[in-house]
Formats: structure tokens, C-alpha cells, sequence
């Protein structure tokens, strides 16, 4: 049967500072699970009924950390701006701490209600599920195979749909680095998850 992979992009060097958004680089963890990745991707994708390998596609975000780990798979890619990390606004580049000491009223609004809570000329959970629409929409249209490299938030929405999560759980859905999600659609309309831990 036909597949869809989640993965994030490899380790950041924003990541290794925890500090949120930007357009960082990998770094050298990052870069090995990018080094990786290809051969766990190819052991994984199905054959056809006639022996022939599956059709696949490979779609990132228009940010460096998804397309670099995405170069090394020999695959057709695709860049979607929908799948660009969830934008934190006048937040960019701060770690949670450093948001928690200048913006204390922001960071209490935003543990009280994350699904809802929008960054100041940044977005919500909300905002980022609507912009995945035609992300979805195209993913369960397609005949090939699809490996989604994104980022956190955003697989969090793509997971919790595909995975019929509850909304309000969605904020919270652990998405680790490093693991690539492989989800296999049941006759009953489910999706059968494996995960594959690349650490
Ligand atoms: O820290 C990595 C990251 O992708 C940030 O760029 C982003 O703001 C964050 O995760 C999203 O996770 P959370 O909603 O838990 O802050």
C-alpha cells in the first residue's frame, strides 16, 4: 500500500540554542540524520503488484533546515510555503525563557491556551491547521508516496489529522527530532504508525 512519511528537518543550530523560528542551518547531528536518511526512506518504500518500486514525491518548507535535509533523497521535490514552521512573530530568534522574561503576559496567554494563543504578527495552531488545508487535501490525493519534511508544529497538525487526534491535544503531540513517522492507510480509513528512531 501506498505510504506517507513525517519527518522533521535534522537538528538546527537554533534548535541546539532552543531558541524558536529563524532559518538556521544543521548542524552536525542535524547533518548526519540528513546523511541518513535516505537509506532508511529507500529500505522503506513499497513495491507495486508488478515488482516495480513505488512512485515517490518529497515535499519540504521553504526553509533551509527541511531542504537540506531533504537534498540527499533521489526523489522529485516540491517546496510548500504551507509547510514553513508555525511563525512566532515578535518572538523569532528568542529562546522560552528569554519570551517568559520580556513578554511575561505573552508566554502566560500562550500556556493557557496554545492551540489558540497567536504570537504577536505571528500565528496560532489554528492559523497553521487552515494553512495545511490544501497540504492535506493534496496529500490524499496523490497516487505516489509522500515524505513530509517539516517542522514541529507543523507535523504536530499534519499528525494530529491524519492520526484523528483530538484538536485540543494537538499543541502538544511529541514530534521528536531524529525519527522518521511511517504511516500506512488501513481499509477502515485509519493510518497504521511505525516510527523509526535515527539516534
Ligand atoms: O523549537 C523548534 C520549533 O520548531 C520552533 O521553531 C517553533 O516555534 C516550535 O518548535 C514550535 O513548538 P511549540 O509550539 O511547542 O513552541
Amino acid at each position: 500500500p501506498r505510504k506517507i512519511w513525517l519527518t522533521r528537518h535534522g537538528e538546527s543550530q537554533f534548535n541546539t540554542m532552543g531558541k524558536i523560528g529563524g532559518n538556521s542551518s544543521l548542524s552536525k547531528r542535524g547533518q548526519m540524520y540528513a546523511e541518513l536518511l535516505p537509506d532508511i526512506l529507500a529500505s522503506r518504500v513499497p513495491k507495486t503488484a508488478d515488482g516495480q518500486t513505488y512512485p515517490m514525491a518529497v515535499w519540504t518548507s521553504t526553509l533551509q533546515r527541511t531542504i537540506i535535509t531533504a537534498s540527499g533523497l533521489p526523489y522529485p521535490k516540491v517546496q510548500w510555503k504551507a509547510l514553513d514552521e508555525i511563525q512566532a512573530g515578535t518572538c523569532d530568534g528568542m529562546t522560552y525563557e528569554e519570551v517568559a522574561e520580556v513578554m511575561p503576559g505573552e508566554f502566560a496567554e500562550r500556556r493557557k491556551d496554545k492551540l489558540r494563543y497567536r504570537y504577536p504578527s505571528g500565528e496560532s495552531y489554528m492559523d497553521v491547521i487552515q494553512r495545511l488545508e490544501p497540504v492535506v487535501t493534496e496529500a490524499e490525493r496523490e497516487k505516489e508516496c509522500v515524505c513530509i519534511v517539516s517542522h514541529q508544529a507543523v507535523l504536530r497538525a499534519l499528525y494530529g489529522y491524519f492520526m484523528n487526534q483530538p484538536l485540543e491535544s494537538v499543541p502538544r503531540i511529541d514530534i521528536p527530532l531524529h525519527t522518521l513517522m511511517e504511516l500506512t492507510p488501513r481499509a477502515d480509513g485509519t493510518m497504521a504508525e511505525v516510527r523509526f528512531i535515527v539516534d
